[in-house]
Formats: C-alpha cells, structure tokens, sequence
C-alpha cells in the first residue's frame, strides 16, 4: 500500500500500521481497557442524520470560522499528542508545517519531542501548548514562561489525566518514551527497518520541553503509565487550574472536561474554551463519547464559552456534525498521527487536504454556504431501536 492508495483516514491507520513496529503502532491506535469509549467517540456521528437543502446556489463557500479568536479555515484543530518523533522522524514539525499550510490551529503537547521555541520559529499559524502540571512546580513555570516569551497562542490544561488510563496494549508490548527495544517487539522492529534506522540514526530522541527538570520520558525510558502516575500532579484540582488561568493570562483552554457542572466551572474561572474530550478513549473506558455529550455542555455554557468537540472524527460530516450540533470546533489527534506515522508532513498534508475536501463537499450537499449555517435543525437524531 502506498501513500497515493490513502483515500480516508482509516486508509491513513492501515498504512501507519504496515509502516510501524507494533509497540508504536498499538501506542497510537490504543486506548484504555476494553476500548469501547474509543470505539464510541467515533460511532457517536452514526446516531444522528443530516437532513440536506437543495438547489441553495453553493457554487462560493466559506469553510473558515474564528476559533479562539484566531481565524481558522475550517471547523477543526490538530489535538496534541505527546512524542511525535517516535511516530515519525519529522515528529511535531510535519504537523506544524501542515497545519500552517491548511491554516489550522495546531496543538503540541507537554510530552513534544519539538521545543516550544522551535515550534514557534517554524510557524506563525495558531498554536497552542498542552500543559500537563508536574510535581516539580519549577517545570510547570518554567512550561508556562517558555511559552509566553515564545508567544504561543492559547494554552490548553489537561484535566482528565489524574492517573493513567490502562493501556493494556501497552502493557503488553512494553512501549516506553523514549521506545525501548524489548524481547517481546524486537522483532517488529528489525522487521520495520524505515522507521528502525530513523529512530537509530537520526536525531536524539527526547523532551526538549521537560528534560531541563527531568530525565524520565526523556533520556529514562518509562511507559506512559508509569510518567503520568509519577512525575504528574495528582492533588491538581481547581484551584491548581484557576492559579494557572491567571499565571498564564493568555486565552485558556481546559481540555478534557466531560461534565455539565465542570462546564460551569470552567466558566467560572474564566477558561476561553473547553475541550469535551475523554482523551481519545484512553483514560475513563465507560465515559461518554464527546458528541454524545455535546447537548448537555449546550445546554450549561452554550453561548458563554467555546465549545471544542475532541475525539473520534474520522470524517469531514464528523465535524459537520459536531458543528450543527452546537460546537465551535471539532478536534482530534489520530485524524492526523496514522497520516504522520505513515508519512511524515507529506502524509498530514494528504491527510488535511482530504478532510477539507470532505468538508467542501459536505457543505454543498447540505446546501450550506457557511459554517454558521449548520444549526441543529439541519441534524435529525436517530430513534433508539
Ligand atoms: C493523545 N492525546 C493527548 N492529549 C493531551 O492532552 N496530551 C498528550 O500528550 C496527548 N498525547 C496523545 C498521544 C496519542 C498517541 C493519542 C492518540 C492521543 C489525546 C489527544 O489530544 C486527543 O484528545 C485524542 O487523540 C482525541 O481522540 P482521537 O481524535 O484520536 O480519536
Ligand atoms: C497519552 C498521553 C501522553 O494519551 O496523553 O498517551
């Protein structure tokens, strides 16, 4: 399978999966659990109907919305996603150099094998910086003042990793940042040999944005479990996140908030968005898929906060979806990493060039000339049979 034979996302996923050792691969694809959650996020869009317009004159369209008072040109942004370059060599600067290119908001995680201040040399397009709090509170502000003297666009707080998820492929193949060659996946790595001499013979791997405080993730391997239930900070709670609101003081995102009363919350403390998001399936298996979730968040803060929907999306009508459903945006990390995986800033850019695509034409077919167009009328939710 080539590059050129990628149509879809999941065309994207089979791709990354025949180009990447197993550990790598299952460390994407995975999630907590039973995997239902991750499951869920997606099939969430299959409950609801488009119902179209006709003969609406849809030959001048405009995909563009403001996300986080930045202009984006279509109703979607690149989630973070931690440890890039062990995906691919390119690593978060395929992703920003393709999110430039679509002119989308792009996000890179604390857990970036990029710097924060290489990143923001690279592109002016939006960006935001996914803040994990540490134990070393000397990390947190260091994170925080990297990006403002960088002048990072939005800073997003994770909230939904107050332990790790499990991951049970994980456990099996004994994936590490940096990855580890073990007896149970040497195999799938001599037999994997593009990314094996990227990985041996490229570039260092590492943190750039943590190992000035710590060595683990960075030049001591630990699996992804073993970081977040040791180096984060399990006493955070709102008062952690209101102190950083106000230590940061640019626009504000709280990223993985699922409930109507956390909605409020965030509202309280003065967040610019929220991300309904439970981590791509990854963290609380059980909890509700995001666009499941979306009236209810409507329904609390509709007009007081923007309203990003994480996780899931597939597909352009995902977001379409999404969009008519009540959120600003939709988001998501896989939508883009099988494509980054599989081919580094060449296969995001497919990737993106596809979902724009889809969203163009998705538009038309609906007889929408706007993204303001897309309202709740023009969605039908199916009767449970
Ligand atoms: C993530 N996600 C994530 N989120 C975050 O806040 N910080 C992080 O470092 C990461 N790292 C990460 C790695 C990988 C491999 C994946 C798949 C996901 C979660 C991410 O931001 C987003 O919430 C989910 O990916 C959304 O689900 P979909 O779009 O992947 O289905
Ligand atoms: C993950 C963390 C890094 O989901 O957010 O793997």
């Amino acid at each position: 399978m080539r590059l050129s034979d990628c149509h879809n996302i999941d065309d994207f996923r089979t791709l990354a999966k025949a180009r990447l050792p197993f550990p790598v691969f299952d460390y994407i694809d995975g999630a907590a659990d039973d995997e239902l959650t991750k499951a869920r996020n997606t099939s969430a869009y299959d409950t609801v109907d488009l119902v179209p317009d006709v003969l609406a004159g849809v030959e001048d369209i405009d995909t563009s919305c403001m996300i986080l008072g930045r202009k984006s040109a279509l109703p979607l942004i690149l989630s973070p996603t931690a440890v890039q370059r062990a995906f691919h060599w390119q690593g978060e600067t395929a992703v920003a150099k393709a999110a430039e290119k679509f002119g989308l908001w792009f996000g890179i995680s604390s857990l970036a094998t990029r710097s924060i201040e290489e990143i923001a040399a690279l592109t002016s397009g939006p960006k935001l910086f996914q803040l994990y709090v540490h134990k070393d509170k000397g990390l947190n502000t260091s994170m925080i003042e990297r990006c403002q003297a960088s002048g990072f666009d939005a800073l997003a707080l994770t909230v939904d990793t107050i332990v790790s998820g499990k991951r049970e492929r994980c456990l099996r193949s004994g994936f590490t940042t940096p990855p580890r060659f073990t007896a149970a996946s040497m195999w799938s790595y001599a037999t994997r040999p593009r990314w094996t001499l990227d990985y041996l013979l490229r570039e260092k791997f590492s943190l750039p944005n943590l190992d000035t405080h710590v060595a683990e993730g960075s030049s001591q391997a630990v699996s992804i479990a073993e970081y977040f239930n040791t180096m984060l900070d399990t006493s955070m709670d709102w008062d952690t996140a209101a102190a950083i609101r106000q230590q940061w003081g640019g626009t504000f995102v709280l990223k993985g908030v699922m409930s109507a009363n956390d909605a409020r919350r965030a509202v309280e403390i003065g967040a610019d968005a929220i991300m309904i998001s439970n981590h791509g399936g990854r963290q609380l298996d059980g909890s509700r898929a995001p666009f499941d979730q979306l009236p209810e968040i409507l329904d609390a803060v509709g007009g007081k906060i923007e309203i990003i929907c994480d996780g899931g999306v597939r597909r352009g009508t995902h977001a379409l979806k999404a969009l008519c459903s009540g959120a600003t945006a939709a988001s998501g990390g896989r939508l883009y990493l099988y494509a980054l995986a599989a081919a580094g800033q060449e296969g995001v850019e497919r990737a993106l060039s596809i979902l724009k695509d889809e969203i163009e034409r998705g538009m038309r077919l609906m007889g929408v000339k706007q993204v303001e167009q897309l309202t709740q009328n023009r969605l039908r939710r199916r009767s449970v049979s």
